[in-house]
Order: C-alpha cells, then sequence, then structure tokens
C-alpha cells in the first residue's frame, strides 16, 4: 500500500485528482482510517506495534500529499501568472490631451475673483419653482417680464427651467440671515437661438446683504470685478434699466472701440456693450423672504458667462461654444 500510493501521489496532476487520493487514504472511509479502526480488535501487544507502523504511514503520507499541494499550488500561479503577462514594450496607443472648455473655465475664473473678495458659493436647481423664478422676484403673474425672457414650462405643474439665476436669491435668503455675500454659478434657459443667443447658457448671479448697503458699495465691487476681467483701463457705464426684483436698476456697458492689438473689443453702433444686470434688492423681495427692507438693504448682479467668454477669447459666434467641435476646443489648450 505504501509504495502504491506514493507512486500514485507523486503522478497525480491537478488539485482535485490530489483530493480524491487524500480522502481515499485519509478520509472517514478511507484505507488508512480502517486500519485504525481494526486495531480495536488486537491484542494490546499487538495494538502497539500496529499502531505505530500505521501512524508512520499516517504521518507519510499527509506530509507528501501537503507537499503535493504545495507543488500543484504554485503551479497553477505561474500559470496564471503567465497568462496574464503584459508586454511592456509595445507602443502606447496615442490620444490627444484635453483642453479645459471655454465656457467652464470663464466659469471659474469669475467665481474665483468674487470668492477672493469674499463672497460664498450657493447653488439652485435647474427646474424651478415658478414662485422663486418670478413671483417672489416680484415678477407678477401677468408681466411683460415673463414674455420677455421666454420660458420652457416643463408637464409639472408650477415648475419651470429657471430662466436665470436670481431664483438662487429667494433660496438664500429663505436659508440664511444676513449679512449675506453670495455668488451663484449654473446653468438657465430661455427659448431663443442665434449667433449670441443659445437656449441653454450659463448666468452667474451675485447677492449682497447687510446693513446700509449702498448703491457705490454695488458700483465699487463691480468696477474691481470688471477691471480684473478686461483690464485696469476698461471704460465702464452704469446706464439706468428696469428689472422687477431691483429698485433702483442699471445695466452695465463696457467700452469697446478701444481696439490696440491683442485683446481689443471691436463692437458696432455706440462703442458700448451691455455686459451685465443690477441693482439694489427691491423693498418686495426682501419681504418675500421675511427680511425686513427698514433694516436691511442689498444689491444684487446677473451676469452671462458666455457673453464674457466671447468677448475675452474673441468668439464671434455662441454656437462655437457648444458645438464641441475639437478642432475649436483644442485651441484652449494651457489656459
Ligand atoms: N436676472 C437678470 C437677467 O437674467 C439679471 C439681474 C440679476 C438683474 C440681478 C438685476 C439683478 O437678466
Amino acid at each position: 500500500l505504501e509504495e502504491e500510493y506514493k507512486q500514485k501521489i507523486k503522478e497525480v496532476l491537478s488539485l482535485e485528482e490530489l483530493q480524491k487520493v487524500k480522502s481515499t487514504l485519509l478520509g472517514k472511509k478511507g484505507k488508512i482510517t480502517s486500519f485504525l479502526k481494526q486495531l480495536k480488535s488486537l491484542t494490546p501487544e499487538q495494538k502497539k506495534e500496529f499502531g505505530k507502523a500505521i501512524n508512520e504511514v499516517k504521518n507519510l503520507f499527509e506530509d507528501l500529499i501537503k507537499e503535493k499541494e504545495t507543488e500543484l499550488k504554485e503551479k497553477a500561479l505561474e500559470e496564471k501568472l503567465k497568462k496574464s503577462q503584459i508586454d511592456i514594450t509595445l507602443p502606447a496607443e496615442w490620444t490627444e490631451a484635453g483642453a479645459p472648455h471655454p465656457t467652464t473655465y470663464t466659469l471659474k475664473y469669475i467665481t474665483d475673483i468674487f470668492v477672493s473678495m469674499g463672497f460664498s458659493i450657493e447653488e439652485g436647481p435647474e427646474v424651478e419653482l415658478e414662485e422663486y423664478n418670478f413671483d417672489m422676484l416680484n415678477i407678477p403673474k401677468d408681466h411683460p417680464a415673463r414674455d420677455m425672457q421666454d420660458t420652457f414650462f416643463i408637464n409639472k405643474e408650477g415648475y419651470v427651467l429657471r430662466t436665470h439665476t436670481s431664483p438662487v436669491q429667494i433660496r438664500t435668503m429663505l436659508k440664511k440671515k444676513p449679512p449675506l455675500a453670495v455668488v451663484a454659478p449654473g446653468k438657465v434657459y430661455r427659448k431663443d437661438l442665434d449667433p449670441t443667443h443659445s437656449p441653454m447658457f450659463h448666468q452667474i448671479e451675485g447677492l449682497f446683504v447687510d446693513k446700509n448697503v449702498s448703491f457705490r458699495d454695488l458700483k465699487g465691487i463691480l468696477k474691481i470685478f470688471l477691471e480684473t476681467v478686461f483690464g485696469k483701463d476698461i471704460p465702464i457705464r452704469f446706464r439706468p434699466s428696469y428689472f422687477p426684483f431691483t429698485e433702483p436698476s442699471a445695466e452695465v456697458d463696457i467700452g469697446c472701440t478701444v481696439c490696440k492689438g491683442k485683446g481689443c473689443r471691436v463692437c458696432k453702433g455706440t462703442g458700448w456693450l451691455e455686459i451685465l444686470g443690477c441693482g439694489m434688492v427691491d423693498p418686495n423681495v426682501f419681504k418675500a423672504v421675511g427680511i425686513n427692507p427698514e433694516e436691511f438693504s442689498g444689491f444684487a448682479f446677473g451676469l452671462g458667462i458666455e457673453r464674457i467668454a466671447m468677448l475675452k477669447f474673441q468668439i464671434p459666434d455662441i454656437r462655437l461654444l457648444f458645438n464641441n467641435d475639437m478642432r475649436f476646443n483644442l485651441q484652449f489648450k494651457g489656459l
């Protein structure tokens, strides 16, 4: 038996086979086990002698099987490694490195300017309550401003795709008490499509609320901002305007006939280019969110990101920013 099984263990080729041999020898009904059972019927003398011999064989088999098991496991591992070998000398497939999208870049660039002045960032949903997008911003149901904004209505009663980032003003003031200095960047939607309008575009909203905030504060903050983006000697003009949620309201223009080589802004007509809307928060807006307009005042502004990106990078057609033509996108490498 010893010789026969020594050979068998040697010849085993797989772990399953080894398991079978193991159970024929050492299992509950195995050969060695049955020898051990037979010991009962022997005399004490014989028991001692045979018992010793059987145990020796048993230990021998156990060792042999263990050894074989280790050997087989190592072999299996080696084979697995061989199969999954990677040829690190093969030439890599060429992939062109990307470039930041000018809209993403401009959004972050502008946000960072306000963050550096102490503003914090707020966000709101793109599917917005009509109440926040219009009503609480002092835009009544029949107000022409609702048409002006070319709203996308959605299938759910009382919701719209936000037409501007101004509803984030409402969300912020419902949630937090003044003093407040926040900017809210994000996507907005209007039914509009031509070389300078896209149905989806980006805005950044600003809101500043505290005691004794004046129009001078608004002018100061926007002046610093515009000079940072367009350079120290950029002409800036505040032009009276109207928004239902600010009083007084203004639009800000920058001069655009100054054209000295790179970075120049050429434009037709008046030599001024409208760049953002702003004003002092209307008392009705404060009332809608439960802030006392006798105690607090504030300013708000909103500007289009694509518009700034087009000016900054002299992009002639807004659609270039949405087409994802790699020949366009890759021009912004290294921004
Ligand atoms: N929400 C206005 C727009 O989209 C911009 C604006 C924001 C004007 C805040 C005044 C104050 O045109």
